[in-house]
């Protein structure tokens, strides 16, 4: 199962100078829920602002995938070339977690998407791309203070 989570705000504005534009509790706490100890696909800038969290080092999932053609090989990482060859070959569960351009190239092959709507516009510079959820259905939504959460799951192919 391929499932893509993430949180934007009404502009789907995701990132800003690196960084998530907001501080919600209750949308990192579902995060960590969400994605601990579960595998992991991201981009090299996702990762670099996560390490910011994690000053060890060690991220609480249970194996990352980066994509990458700059970093180096490490132990604490696997380097991903050809995501497409990725999702293909993968029959694990596995979490995409940004940025911008993996949401997109990921959407096709999401099977669940964890969406948290941040209410109002905030100032930033990454986006979500425009998407359609025609072919998903809304199954579980619940509110917190300035956050709607949604859990879509697909219908068709
Ligand atoms: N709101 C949310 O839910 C959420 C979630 C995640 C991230 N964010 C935010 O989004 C921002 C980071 O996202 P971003 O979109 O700027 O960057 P990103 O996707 O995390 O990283 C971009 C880098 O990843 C590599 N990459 C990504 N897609 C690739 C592909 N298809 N093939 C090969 N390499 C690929 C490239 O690295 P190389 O240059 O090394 O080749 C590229 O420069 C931050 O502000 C972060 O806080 C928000």
């Amino acid at each position: 199962m391929i499932n893509l989570i993430w949180a934007m705000d009404e502009n789907r504005l995701i990132g800003s100078n690196n960084k998530l534009p907001w501080t919600f509790k209750d949308d990192i706490e579902h995060f960590k829920k969400i994605t601990r100890n579960k595998e992991v696909i991201m981009g090299r800038k996702t990762y670099l602002s996560m390490l910011k969290y994690y000053p060890s080092g060690n991220l609480p999932f249970s194996k990352i995938y980066i994509l990458s053609k700059t970093l180096k090989e490490s132990n604490k990482f696997i380097l991903v070339d050809d995501l497409d060859s990725f999702f293909k070959n993968n029959n694990k569960d596995i979490y995409v977690i940004g940025g911008s351009k993996l949401y997109k190239e990921s959407m096709k092959y999401a099977d669940v998407l964890y969406i948290t709507h941040v209410l109002g516009r905030y100032d930033g510079d990454t986006y979500f791309s425009e998407y359609s959820l025609e072919s998903f259905r809304l199954k579980k939504f619940w509110l917190k203070p300035k956050l709607i959460f949604c859990i879509y799951e697909r219908t068709k192919i």
